[in-house]
């Protein structure tokens, strides 16, 4: 029998993927756009593709089991020494762990809204006490975070789905009081060039959770990495399945890290095209924009809530899948979040909108 919570879990929602929608109206898998899960539209360069190829010729083996050259390279790329580094599957994985060794039942947890979804669920799991805070357009008040006494709070920069920044004086005024370990989550720090990395020398309830699924496109290997507070990467690395990455995944991801102004390159392309398209958005009468620093934007369609059907599935129809946020704690109102894609991909989007919403 399940344990009791696990009924009252609403599971990660992922949002549809081109198998979902190509069978129902009838549109090949190649010519959908999915635009729904803030995904890199840009493949890695040739170099990592021969270091994947390459890989395969070790599937036999056991990749090394404390992954010493990858973390090695992220030592480097990020300036953290390597003993505070730990790696995962994704860093969904790493924020599970997180969970796993620093909560007991009860503990309270903080979670600011509109975040990220997998928090609570995690949370959840480890039959923690959830306070959400409100924050509307997620601007993170210090004092109130702290008035929670979080054993873990969670924070996410940029966050998602409103795409802007933690005020870094903030998050210094949470770190110097907080007792409990503060979980920042950089999964698309790069396409913001801001990180609170530097942070991690002063305080050590820091710990800060990174991926290489969006900046460094890699979301079908999975591999993600958390670095700062040693008591926890410490008992990451005690209670960690054995071999938790794939040697391809931890191969590919390396040399990923070894082509990184490839990746700089992509990232500026995607930014170019993230100001363009918030620039058209706000031509919209009908939508409210958020700005955004990562490679996804939040729109709120100014439209009661039975149009929300009909958006999507006008999208869907033409192959565009958007990601529906509508009814996530802490969001009012008809929201979508659209992934920043390739130029062509953004106009379509961009024309769709300007049919249904004229
Ligand atoms: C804020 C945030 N954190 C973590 C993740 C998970 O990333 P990964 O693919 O590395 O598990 C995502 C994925 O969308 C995300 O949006």
């Amino acid at each position: 029998m399940v344990r009791g919570v696990i009924h009252i879990i609403n599971p990660y929602d992922p949002g549809k993927f081109p198998e979902d929608i190509s069978k129902k109206y009838g549109i090949s898998k190649a010519e959908i756009i999915s635009l729904s899960s803030n995904e890199n539209p840009f493949p890695p360069p040739e170099s990592v593709k021969k270091v994947y190829e390459e890989a395969f010729n070790k599937v036999n083996l056991y990749p090394h089991p404390f992954y010493r050259d990858l973390k090695e390279k992220i030592a480097e790329y990020t300036g953290v020494d390597e003993e505070l580094i730990a790696v995962g599957n994704g860093a969904s994985e790493l924020l599970k762990m997180i969970c796993e060794v620093n909560l007991e039942a009860f503990d309270p947890v903080v979670i600011p809204i509109p975040g990220y979804t997998l928090y609570a669920i995690l949370a959840m799991l480890m039959d923690a006490s959830i306070r959400f805070l409100e924050f509307p357009g997620y601007r993170i008040k210090a004092e109130e975070i702290l008035k929670e006494n979080g054993k873990l709070t969670f924070l996410c920069s940029p966050n998602n789905p409103t795409g802007n920044l933690i005020d870094g004086k903030e998050l210094e005024k949470i770190l110097r009081k907080a007792e409990g370990l503060v979980v920042v989550d950089e999964a698309y720090t790069e396409f913001s060039k801001k990180s609170h990395l530097k942070l991690l020398k002063k305080y050590d309830n820091l710990i800060i959770v990174r991926s290489f699924s969006k900046f460094f496109s890699l979301a079908g290997l999975r591999v993600g990495y958390a670095m700062g507070n040693e008591e926890t990467i410490k008992a990451i690395e005690k209670i960690r399945l054995p071999f938790n990455i794939s040697g391809i995944s931890a191969m590919v991801a390396k040399a990923c890290l070894e082509s990184v102004e490839y990746f700089e390159m992509i990232r500026d392309e995607i930014v170019r095209e993230r100001e363009r398209v918030l620039k058209e958005l706000k031509k919209f009468d009908g939508i409210g924009v958020y700005p955004s620093d990562a490679n996804f934007i939040l729109i709120k369609i100014k439209k009661e809530k039975d149009f929300e059907k009909e958006f999507q599935e006008f999208f869907e129809r033409k192959g565009i899948i958007l990601r529906n946020v509508t009814g996530l704690l802490g969001l009012d109102g008809l929201h979508f979040r659209v992934t920043i894609g390739k130029s062509d991909q953004n106009d379509k989007f961009l024309s769709a909108l300007e049919e249904i919403l004229g």
